[in-house]
């Protein structure tokens, strides 16, 4: 299979993570017969370095030219004070919208044998399987005008949703429930925000399409505490933007590191960007420490879900659940014995139980 792959490293540990998702990808590559070209662009601070411009119109058109996207991560104190058209973020917000990638998939599922590096109870955590679906081109995120008034003392900020985006994602969210342990837990406001009982609505209207999914509704905070307290509740979660961030950068505690984290960016043909859950991480930039296996988990994602590489997929999860399974860890996840490595010697593993393609009567939770 022939594929053109845009990579955007973007800042910080991002093209330290990118380099092992090249790696990776190169050795599936040869493993499997498949010819997969990359071509690099800049996206958020080096490029506003470089071009002025968090987002370059030529990345742009290398993105809606690929046939998949994998993001590192964007942003960097050396940004933050720069206007809101100058800022990192905007360029991984603008290219989100305008390939149109309203779905986000992230899902959390620990490794067995990471399930004492969580700070939450073994029994709790353990067999804790949740798909969050994230709405990713609207709501806060997207509202115009976000603009100071009255010498910068009034600020205002708009949640603007319309039907039809609110709609895709709800179906998109019981579609996977219908592939999955069917419970649809809705997470919204509905006591204080008027979107939220939009959503709501349109959640109850869509249930009865599914009459198979059983469907609930909680209130973001009071999901935000049963994340946590009752992770085993949870099958697929669906939210809007800024609640679906919040939640999943939460969730990550279950699996023992946000590092750990993939995410797919989609829309309903297939076209996808693919990043970790996380940031650029700038306190560890530069170290050689930065935990790649949500990046490379990612990579997993876009074989399956733009390339449809089911195999080649599930191979590259067996490798990091033996990979962790051997110790190797890197010094985010809080575990005293082991492995540690850094970066390079992770994904060196992870290579290594790739072409040696060992047997492992270890289950892959993913
Ligand atoms: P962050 O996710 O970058 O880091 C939070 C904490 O987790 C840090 O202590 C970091 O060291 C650790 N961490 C994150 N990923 C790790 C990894 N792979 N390996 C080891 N440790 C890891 O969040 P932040 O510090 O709040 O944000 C830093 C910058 O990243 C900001 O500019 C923010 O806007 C940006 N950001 C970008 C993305 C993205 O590009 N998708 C996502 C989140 C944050
Ligand atoms: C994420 C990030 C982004 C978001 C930021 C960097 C704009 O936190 O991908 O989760 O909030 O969507
Ligand atoms: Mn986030």
């Amino acid at each position: 299979m022939k594929k053109n792959i845009v990579l955007l490293p973007g800042d910080g540990i991002g093209p330290e993570i990118m380099e092992s998702a090249k790696i990776v990808l190169n050795t599936i590559a040869s493993e499997y017969n498949h010819e997969f070209t990359f071509h690099e662009h800049a996206i958020g601070g080096n490029a506003i370095d470089r071009f002025n411009n968090p987002l370059p119109e030529e990345t742009i058109h290398a993105c809606v030219a690929a046939d998949a996207i994998l993001l590192g991560a964007v942003g960097g104190k050396k940004w933050d004070n720069n206007p809101s058209h100058l800022r990192p973020e905007k360029g991984l917000l603008g290219i989100r919208k305008a390939l149109g990638l309203f779905a986000n998939l992230r899902p959390i599922k620990g490794f067995k044998s990471l399930l004492h590096a969580s700070p939450l109870k073994e029994e709790k955590i353990s067999g804790s399987d949740i798909l969050i679906i994230r709405e990713l081109t609207g709501g806060l995120y997207f509202g115009t005008p976000s603009e100071r008034r009255e010498n910068g003392d009034i600020v205002v900020d708009t949640l603007y949703y319309e039907r039809h985006e609110m709609e895709r994602i709800i179906e998109k969210a019981f579609q996977s429930a219908m592939q999955r342990k069917k419970l649809l837990t809705s997470v919204d406001k509905a006591n204080v925000l008027e979107s939220s009982r939009m959503w709501r609505e349109i959640v109850d209207e869509k249930a009865s399409v599914y009459p198979e999914v059983e469907v609930e509704h909680l209130l973001v905070d009071a999901a935000a505490m049963k994340l946590i307290t009752e992770p085993n509740h949870f099958d697929v979660i669906v939210t809007e933007n800024l609640f679906g961030d919040i939640l999943s950068d939460e969730a990550s505690v279950l699996t023992g590191s946000l590092g750990m984290l993939p995410s797919a960016s989609i829309r309903t043909d297939g076209v996808g960007l693919y990043e970790p859950v996380h940031g650029s991480a700038p306190d560890i930039a530069g170290k050689g420490i930065a935990n790649p296996l949500g990046m490379i988990l990612s990579t997993a994602m876009m074989l399956r879900h733009s390339f449809g590489l089911e195999q080649e997929a599930a191979e590259i999860e067996k490798a990091v659940n033996e990979t962790l399974e051997q110790g190797y860890h890197t010094a985010d996840l809080q575990i005293k014995d082991g492995k540690l490595a850094g970066t390079k010697e992770i994904t060196d593993a992870v290579i290594e139980n790739l072409t040696t393609k060992s047997i492992s009567n270890s289950i892959c939770n993913m």
